[in-house]
């Protein structure tokens, strides 16, 4: 049987950092990667094993990094590329794997290929990027801009304006527009070559993997997305060939074919900001965290969204509905167990935070719930002690609404909560200062916060190879409570979560003849077996996990 990923990866949890808003080590106001290195201690004693870094090359910070200017430069306001190195050497010795963020798709206008590529004259470079052969013709539908180079003609961008698209040619050219090259013309094929390149320098210097940004982008006109598929699928023969041991990481979010394009993650993307793909992609009322339901409605105020109404499945209310959720996952899951992992991100920089509307102990239910599922958890950074969303925020570097659940991390209770030294004014973002904003030396201090919750939930998938991402899932029930099984080889484990605030019972049929429920994580919830049948009961808002012993 083919392998699925590198061993490492099935005992993998993530940690998202945006550089920017972690730590800032030399008192400029902008985290950076030696303030990295000196929490890389923390993350051993909260228990992920792995980083998922936000771009840190040379940028023009119109996307938060997003335009990268130099794909082999450390941007200065983050160190230098041996600071990168040193970062990689000392997550080693941590066993801490370091994934970096592959921008496939675009570049900043001040890349030097756009740089080229804008020149009136022909050059190398000239069809690195989409352009058509005239300002004045019709770009062909394609978003595109013009009157920016000397260049006459529009150039394709992805994102931004400031985000030119890479040519990786087009599935069916359109005959109308001979700019528009196909995948195998030799120019195009060079802007892949270019990609590979770039993925193997920082491989040989020690990163461990990509996530790879707007993955099903690529290659234009491909509907199926079939010749991106197929693009990526030679990436990954490289890693299989050259790098059996890093891993890809698809920013897709559809893992029917991103884990059939070869890579080994794909992102379920599960929120419920307007205007941005979800699993559920016209449906963000089932998402189960960031979901509303059918009445609700976003209520706009300046740049920002307030959900009105909401109930999610993870909504104390016990409103929500988690079988949708899971008809779909399901199918998911089961198409593609064979071919990797889908992983559910607590959040990410581009989402609201997941703590808006819960208390800490419905985010320990929903951490319950990500760290039992198959799959590759991602951990955003804060989540783990339910920093919040800070809306009405003047948007930083092309945030807009994302710049929320992008401000700085909460480390204590000091004036710039551990964060820099630098004056309040000079932050990257300002720290959350409202009353009752979590930080993570009061929750460290405290036995019952979330934060000790989080590092028990991984400290328990660490050790019990079941709940890691290949072991076995069945679900048993899809309502309040939801009870799911997990296993691998002889052992076998019931999960039970109730975000619901209420006193509840169920009864679920035991999957063989077993003798006894022991707990690994009882809570308050009372388990129990009587009548070949699994009994369990408590209050609200709690979860638990059992061993079935025979
Ligand atoms: C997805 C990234 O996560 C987002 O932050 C960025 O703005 C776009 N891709 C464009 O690169
Ligand atoms: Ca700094």
């Amino acid at each position: 049987m083919k392998k699925i990923a590198p061993d490492w990866l099935k005992k993998a949890v993530f940690y998202e950092i945006y550089p920017s808003s972690f730590f800032d080590s030399n008192g400029d106001g902008i985290g950076d990667l030696p303030g990295i290195i000196a929490k890389l201690d923390y993350l051993v004693d909260l228990g992920v094993n792995a980083v998922w870094l936000n771009p840190c090359f040379a940028s023009t910070f119109a996307d938060g990094g997003y335009d990268i200017s130099d794909f082999r430069q450390v941007a200065p306001r983050y160190g230098t590329n041996d600071d990168l190195l040193k970062l990689f050497a000392e997550a080693k010795k941590r066993d801490i794997r370091i994934c970096l963020d592959m921008v496939a798709g675009h570049t900043s206008t001040e890349h030097a290929w756009f740089k080229a590529s804008a020149r009136p004259e022909k050059n190398e470079y000239s069809n690195y990027y989409i352009w058509n052969n005239s300002w004045l013709e019709s770009t062909g539908g394609l978003q595109m801009i013009s009157g920016m180079a000397e260049r006459d003609g529009s150039f394709m961008v992805n994102y931004f304006s400031v985000q030119p698209a890479l040519n990786y040619g087009f599935a069916n050219p359109d005959p109308a527009f001979p700019w528009q090259l196909p995948v195998d013309h030799p120019d195009v094929l060079k802007v892949r070559e270019e990609l590979k390149n770039n993925m193997r320098f920082w491989l040989d210097l020690g990163a461990s993997g990509f996530r790879c940004d707007l993955a099903p982008s690529l290659i234009k006109k491909d509907p199926g997305k079939v010749a991106t598929m197929a693009l990526w699928r030679e990436i990954r023969e490289m890693f299989d060939a050259e790098y059996p041991e890093a891993v890809l990481i698809a920013e897709w979010a559809y893992a029917p074919q991103a884990l059939k394009a070869g890579f080994h993650c794909d992102f379920l993307l599960h929120c419920g900001t307007p205007g941005y793909t979800t699993l559920f992609r016209n449906e963000p009322e089932r998402d189960l965290w960031r979901g509303i339901d059918k009445s609700a409605f976003y209520e706009k105020d300046g740049n920002d969204y307030t959900v009105k109404n909401f109930h999610s499945y993870f909504d104390a209310a016990g409103l929500g509905d988690a079988e949708f959720f899971f008809k779909t996952y399901l199918d998911h899951y089961e198409r593609t167990r064979e071919d990797g992992f889908i992983s559910i991100p607590t959040g990410d920089h581009d989402m609201t935070r997941i703590s808006d509307f819960r208390s800490e102990q419905d985010l320990a239910c929903v951490f319950a719930f990500i760290l039992t599922m198959p799959g590759v958890p991602f951990i955003y950074y804060g989540d783990e002690i339910g920093m919040k969303n800070i809306p009405g925020l003047v948007s930083k570097e092309g945030g807009y609404t994302r710049t929320q659940a992008r401000t700085p991390m909460q480390w204590d209770g000091s004036e710039n909560k551990g964060f820099s030294t630098a004056p309040a004014e000079k932050l990257y973002l300002p720290v959350d200062k409202r009353p009752g904003a979590p930080d993570l030396a009061e929750q460290q201090g405290r036995p019952d916060s979330l934060w000790h919750k989080v590092q028990e939930l991984l400290k328990i998938r660490q050790t019990l190879p079941a709940l890691q991402a290949d072991g076995g899932l069945k679900l048993l029930l899809a309502d309040y409570p939801l009870v799911y099984l997990r296993s691998k080889g002889e052992e076998t484990f019931v999960i039970v979560i109730q975000p619901a605030a209420r006193e509840w019972r169920c009864e679920v049929e035991l999957p063989f003849a077993a003798a006894e429920l022991s707990p690994v994580l009882a809570g308050n919830i009372n388990a129990g077996i009587a009548d070949g049948k699994m009994c369990f009961s408590g209050g609200g808002t709690q979860y638990g996990i059992w061993q079935i012993k025979r």
